[in-house]
């Protein structure tokens, strides 16, 4: 069987990171995407993947732009070869209590965590149909599942993933295309230690396993859903939250 070619937005963030290395340990070639305003910063982080032994080809990307994106997409296509596996990853937070809350931080936070499903899987979906074979995981969040206070527009948006999800679910079951999503829990990454540390004590208090998520916990998740035999599940998502919410 050829290399699957795997795509990671958001690759040299907190969670990205070890959903690279998980998806290279499991034989994909990997490319990862960062903010085209980064690209300092991620050409070190490749090198310093390449030092820890994974080889990984980079691209710039704004998931909020459907023209980057096609664009991004068939240069992808073209240089490595057909994306057989993408994970949604890319996602930011704007938070404030709604009564503060700008239109610019209900805005960045819906195009950068809605808008992108759209704007990534509309361009891949159709040829992964006609081949036959796709993964496709969409990172939501626990906060989509629970609400949180201060995140209306980031658990607005995170819901979205779960509709969105189960509609393209449904287009790609006939077809060998699997879209599920993942949901995170409070995870030990730069957004998370963001949080106020009073307001993050008392979140930790409420997490059953009594800790913060390691992101390997989550990236063991899409590599689960993006394997090769995972063509039973679609459509689903599965929460990595310690216990903070059980639906
Ligand atoms: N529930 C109920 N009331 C709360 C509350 C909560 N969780 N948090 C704060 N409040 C109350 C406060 O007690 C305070 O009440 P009073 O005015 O009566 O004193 C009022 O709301 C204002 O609170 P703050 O002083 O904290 O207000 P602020 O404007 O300084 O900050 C905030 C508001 C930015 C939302 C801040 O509370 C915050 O950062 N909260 C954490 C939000 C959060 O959980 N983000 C998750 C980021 S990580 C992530 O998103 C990853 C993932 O997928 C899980």
């Amino acid at each position: 069987m050829t290399q699957r070619i795997a795509v990671v937005t958001g690759a040299n963030g907190g969670l990205g990171e070890t959903m690279c290395k998980a998806l290279c340990d499991q034989g994909r070639k990997v490319i990862g995407t960062y903010l085209p305003t980064d690209e300092e910063n991620a050409k070190n982080w490749q090198q310093q993947m390449q030092e820890q032994g994974y080889e990984l080809a980079i691209y710039p990307l704004d998931v909020t732009d459907y023209d980057n994106c096609c664009s991004m997409i068939a240069t992808v296509e073209q240089e490595q070869g057909p994306i057989d596996i993408l994970v949604n990853n890319a996602g930011i937070t704007r938070d404030a209590p709604l009564k503060r809350m700008q239109p610019e931080q209900w805005q960045a936070v819906l195009r950068t965590n809605l808008d992108s499903m759209y704007n990534m899987c509309q361009p891949v979906f159709d040829a992964m149909c006609s081949r036959g074979f796709g993964r496709i995981v969409n990172i939501s969040s626990l906060n989509g599942e629970q609400g949180q206070f201060g995140q209306a527009n980031y658990s607005a948006a995170k819901a979205g993933i779960y509709g969105f999800t189960k509609a393209i679910a449904k287009e790609g079951a006939r077809k060998g295309v699997t879209v599920n999503a993942v949901s995170p829990g409070f995870i030990d990454t730069p957004m998370v230690r963001q949080v106020p540390e009073n307001v993050l004590e008392s979140i930790i208090a409420g997490i059953p396993v009594g800790r913060l998520g390691q992101p390997e916990e989550i990236a063991r998740a899409v590599a689960f859903l993006t394997a090769e035999d995972a063509g039973y599940i679609t459509g689903t998502n599965i929460s990595v939250n310690g216990g903070e919410y059980m639906s």
